[in-house]
């Protein structure tokens, strides 16, 4: 077990949900949180909690689906912060579209701040930990990603790209001294907004219970984890008939949407 202790931790998306939860826990922990987001006054909250315990902890405003503006952001966090020990790409927009009112510009859209803002700042930070021999790169995937539930093609396969290119990744960084890891959250309750028709009668975990999660993920640097673990299993049932899962899939979005699957 590494502690978190005296760690510097990079978190995007930390104004608010899973990331503000993640910053608050590691900074508890004794770590030096860096915080980044669009809206400054939910970090400045943020970074106030986090200083209570983590002086040095520091906050940046930033809209990561700029991706051209990523390596220049990088360089800022590296000047003010140092190279982080840990990058916890978290930032991320969470969509339910059933796919007949699907519009193109909402796929590109989330494939911009979901996928490519996160490999972008990755590897803008990587070659820099590599020559290091250390770091850590934590994700914030979804089990859309792994059960690929109705009306959440163009969100799921977001966190599924970012499954495979950073499960390649771990291959090629094998013995440099930076690893890899993953979490993959079911429903998570993060704002006072009742849950879809799709999820209705289920109850989201805090966002807090992620913090823990990913914090112990760290510390023991486990590769990949679901919260709650409970879709480990989901996940392998489906991988011994995904046909007859999707089909599953399809008379539980008719029976939970019905019209709204119309266009
Ligand atoms: N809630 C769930 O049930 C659930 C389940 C599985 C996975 N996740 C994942 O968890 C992560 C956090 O989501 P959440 O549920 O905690 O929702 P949230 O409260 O809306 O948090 C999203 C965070 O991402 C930031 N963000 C979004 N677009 C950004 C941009 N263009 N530039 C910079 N920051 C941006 C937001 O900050 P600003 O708006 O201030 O920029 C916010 O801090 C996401 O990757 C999501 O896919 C959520």
């Amino acid at each position: 077990m590494a502690s978190v202790e005296g760690k510097r931790v990079l978190i995007t998306g930390g104004s608010s949900g899973i990331g503000a939860a993640i910053a608050r826990d590691l900074a508890q922990a004794g770590a030096v949180v860096g915080v980044c987001a669009r809206r400054t006054g939910l970090l400045d909250d943020v970074l106030a909690d986090c200083r209570a315990t983590s002086p040095d902890s520091r906050a940046w405003t930033v809209d990561l689906a700029d991706l051209d503006g990523i390596e220049a952001f990088a360089a800022t966090v590296e000047a003010d912060f140092g190279l982080p020990d840990v990058l916890v790409n978290n930032a991320g927009v969470v969509a339910s579209v059933p796919l007949l009112k699907l519009r193109f510009d909402e796929v590109e859209s989330l494939m911009r701040v979901n996928y490519l803002s996160p490999v972008r700042l990755s590897l803008a930070f990587i070659p820099k930990m590599v020559a290091r021999g250390s770091g850590q790169i934590l994700n914030v995937s979804s089990v859309s990603a792994r059960v690929s539930p109705p009306t959440q093609g163009a969100y799921g396969a977001t966190k599924a790209a970012m499954t495979n290119f950073f499960e390649s990744a771990a291959a090629d960084l094998h013995g440099t001294g930076v690893t890899i890891h993953n979490v993959y959250p079911g429903l998570i309750t993060v704002n006072d907004i009742p849950p879809d028709n799709l999820h209705e009668g289920m109850t989201g975990l805090p966002a807090s219970d992620v913090a823990v999660a990913v914090r112990e993920q760290l510390e023991a640097g486990t590769f990949e984890i679901y919260v709650p673990d409970e879709f480990r299993a989901m996940y392998a049932r489906r991988a011994k008939d995904v046909g007859a899962f999707v089909e599953y899939s399809g008379v539980y979005a008719v029976r939970q949407l019905g019209d709204e699957l119309s266009p």
